[in-house]
């Protein structure tokens, strides 16, 4: 168990900064490139345990993927192209592995079980096992099918429409990704948009997917075409340096070729309407992704309150929104956030606790939380709870906490950002 120590420093942030590649959008190139036609290169993809998994994951399937670097190289074999594994399927901590495979492994013709950590042992994957039982899927798994490890045996789907009960990425994608070899028409209603780089990549590859306002329509389809995926740096890693830059006075930084796809810019939405500097230049768009380059600078900031459809856009900053907010003037509220709490952790109470152990003032809602600005914070021993979008979350926190904090169990930032507790040091200097 490792751990970090973050001194406090008044030295301004200034710099440029190139985070990794996008998690979310390097697991599906892995996945996508794996069942299509031939072979697909992708460049700056994230190389960390999340993405790792996967791509274990599709070599069990019997795909080949060479990693270079950040240059991954995958030899598709097709749609119907996977094979029986030989053992069971570790996802370590990632959902997305999860709950994706989930869908594409309940249409092929051989059984499979997928287990995780600890950590992803706890999480619901009845949200997934429902509509893909729905469509036709033999799915068994602990509790009821609601835990895993999930055994899958393959079989012939059927299209189905279906409106998701909770706005949630990964749901629609295993449902997509079933619909790619489900008879009929498979539609997903979303109440509210979630992230939609799944349609983005099978409408970049050559699948017909048809969006009409919350509606996503796709029939299945004989072959997907290999291409080049160049991934966007990963918005929700350059979040961490945009809330560091805005509290900590005299900084400016500049972080490049950052996804901004207007599904995942919700924490730059919220950060703004709480006075934040900030400027998205450069704009352009790479296999079908927006890409710009983002300039934060250190500003006032105000309270503000976060509901209702900006949550999904921003679900993952929700962590570092509260972080912000210790620095805002005014009581900031987050309510309609009931998700996070099923996340890699419970996001909502390792906030409140490790804040507060830092002399923040929050106060925890069943959906939400409420955190009080303007408090001065001092530095403390606190937890990651193995999570590590909290152990980031704090670490940014603990830049401007009097002192020194000690962060345990830290080394869990290589589930999205190795290299994360480098590029603090860098930007002080
Ligand atoms: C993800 C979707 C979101 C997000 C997760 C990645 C994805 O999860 O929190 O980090 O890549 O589809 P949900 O679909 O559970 O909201």
């Amino acid at each position: 168990m490792s751990k970090e120590i973050i001194k406090y420093s008044s030295a301004p942030l200034k710099g440029e900064i190139n985070p990794p590649g996008d998690k979310s959008i390097s697991h599906r190139s892995l996945i996508l490139g794996s069942i299509a036609n031939g072979t697909s290169l992708v460049k700056d993809f994230l190389i960390s345990d999340d993405t790792i998994s996967t791509a274990n994951a599709m070599r069990a399937l019997g795909i080949t993927i060479e990693i270079n670097g950040t240059q991954v190289e995958i030899i598709g074999k097709g749609l119907y192209g996977l094979s029986k594994p030989e053992k069971v399927i570790d996802c370590g901590n990632s959902g997305t592995t999860t709950r994706l495979l989930s869908g594409l492994l309940s249409a092929q013709t051989f059984t499979s079980t997928l287990t995780g950590d600890k950590y992803l042992q706890a999480r619901p994957m009845r949200r997934v096992v429902g509509p893909l039982t729905l469509m036709g899927a033999q799915i068994a798994g602990k509790d009821d099918g609601n835990k895993l490890p999930l055994t899958i045996t393959g079989t012939k789907l059927k299209g189905i429409r279906y409106e998701l009960p909770v706005p949630s990425a990964q749901v629609k994608s295993a449902i997509l990704l079933a619909g790619l070899y489900a008879e009929g028409e498979t539609e997903v209603i979303e109440s509210e948009a979630s992230r939609d780089h799944t349609e983005r990549m099978l409408s970049y590859l050559g699948v017909p997917i048809k969006k009409n306002g919350n509606s996503i329509k796709m029939n299945s389809v004989d072959v997907i075409n290999p291409g080049e995926i160049i991934v966007p740096a990963d918005i929700s890693s350059a979040a961490f340096f945009i809330v560091a830059a805005l509290i900590t006075p005299g900084s400016e930084v500049l972080i490049k070729n950052v996804g901004v796809n207007p599904l995942r810019t919700g924490i730059i939405d919220i950060l703004k309407n709480m006075g934040g500097n900030i400027e998205i230049i450069n704009e352009r768009e790479v296999n079908g992704e927006p890409i710009g380059d983002i300039v934060a600078r250190s500003s006032n900031l105000h309270a503000t309150e976060i509901s209702g459809e900006l949550i999904p856009k921003a679900i993952d900053e929700l962590p570092l929104v509260a972080v912000a907010a210790c620095f805002a003037e005014g009581e900031t509220l987050i309510r309609d956030a009931k998700e996070l709490r099923v996340k890699e952790t419970d996001r909502i109470k390792a906030m409140a606790t490790e804040l507060e152990k830092l002399g923040a003032r929050v106060l925890e809602f069943e959906d939400g939380m409420s955190i009080m600005g303007s408090q001065s914070l001092t530095g403390s021993v606190c937890s990651s709870w193995g999570d590590h979008r909290i152990a980031m979350s704090i670490a940014i926190a603990a830049t401007r906490a009097r002192g020194e904090t000690k962060i345990l169990d830290a080394e869990c930032v290589s589930v999205s950002y190795p290299g994360f507790f480098k590029v603090i040091d860098e930007l002080r200097r």
